[in-house]
């Protein structure tokens, strides 16, 4: 593990959390607290469950309690733009934070991993996989899949296909993020499929409790890659069926591991991997 800064982190206790409501079910305490263990670190990274109306008292005792930062889950990522002190251009442009970084001078800086660690996931399990090989379709369009937008379009896709149950949300994005994103009716996402590099899924369907997303692949080329950033459980229907038509596929879990990186160097200077055993570990929680 890389260190930034002189002074040595065994010096200081470390303290993250994540809040959100509910929370018990984020799997980010497993994965924090792996790498304090691993390093040989003193620290924890605590589930906090702060209601809505709870948000910015609760962001304000970050400081006071000697924490170096949160993350911030749902329903908190949007919200949090408007309480934190200063918003990095990323978190902006996506429009939620993910991260909120303490401050030398206890003030509170938003930052948005999520893209961060949706493309390194990819690059880690498809070291080939180029954004501008084809159409890219992307299903949903709620906080996830602004991220995955913004990265799509950083990278340099040339078309991004935009369908979501609600049509205007995915206007909102293509007003947003303008060329390259090109919004399809939902009526009509069997057939964007048509001629697609890659497939990503960005809504909850799928996930544990939701119904399957309600999607048909015959259209879909055989060379396509499939992305669902759905991690629970870890194959998805769409991901089973996807790999029964022949296709590639990448699962979320990778891209919730690697969105912590830059966390970490954020709140403590310091650079973790991303490794099989810690995949393992999260895996096991299954
Ligand atoms: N792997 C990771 O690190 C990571 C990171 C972020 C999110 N995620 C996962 O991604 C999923 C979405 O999270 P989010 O934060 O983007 O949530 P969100 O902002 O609430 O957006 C939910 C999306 O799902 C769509 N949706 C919900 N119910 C639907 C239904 N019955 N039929 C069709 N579409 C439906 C919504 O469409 P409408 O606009 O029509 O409501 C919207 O596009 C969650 O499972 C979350 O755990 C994973």
């Amino acid at each position: 593990m890389r260190q930034y800064y002189v002074m040595s982190q065994r010096d200081r206790f470390l303290m993250a959390g994540v809040m959100g409501w509910p929370v018990m079910h984020s799997r980010s305490p497993k994965l924090h607290n792996y790498w304090f263990a691993h390093y040989g670190l003193a620290g924890t990274y605590v589930p906090l469950a702060i209601k809505p109306e709870g948000l910015e008292a609760a962001l304000r005792a970050l400081a006071p309690l000697g924490f170096s930062g949160c993350n911030l889950t749902i329903p908190h990522k949007e919200r949090a733009l408007a309480l934190v002190d200063a918003v990095d251009p990323v978190a902006r442009r996506i429009g939620a934070i993910s991260c909120v970084v303490v401050r030398r001078d206890g003030s509170l800086a938003g930052s948005n991993n999520d893209g961060y660690g949706f493309v390194h996931n990819l690059l880690q399990q498809q070291p080939d996989w180029s954004a501008d090989a084809g159409p890219v379709v992307v299903i949903g369009a709620g906080g996830g899949a602004r991220a995955v937008v913004y990265s799509l379009a950083e990278r340099g896709a040339r078309e991004i296909r935009l369908t979501n149950r609600t049509f205007a949300r995915a206007q909102a994005l293509e007003r947003e993020f303008g060329s390259p994103v090109k919004t399809i009716a939902w009526d009509d996402r069997h057939a964007a499929l048509d001629g697609a590099a890659m497939l990503v899924n960005t809504t909850s369907q799928g996930m544990v409790g939701e119904s399957p997303l309600d999607l048909a692949l015959d259209g879909l080329p055989t060379s396509a890659l499939v992305y669902d950033i759905v991690y629970v459980p870890l194959q998805t229907p769409l991901l089973a069926a996807a790999r029964q038509h022949g296709n590639r596929t990448v699962d979320g879990l990778g891209m919730l591991l690697h969105q912590a990186r830059p966390a970490w160097q954020a709140w403590f200077a310091l650079d973790p991997e991303v490794t099989p055993e810690l995949r393992a570990v999260l895996e096991a929680t299954f």
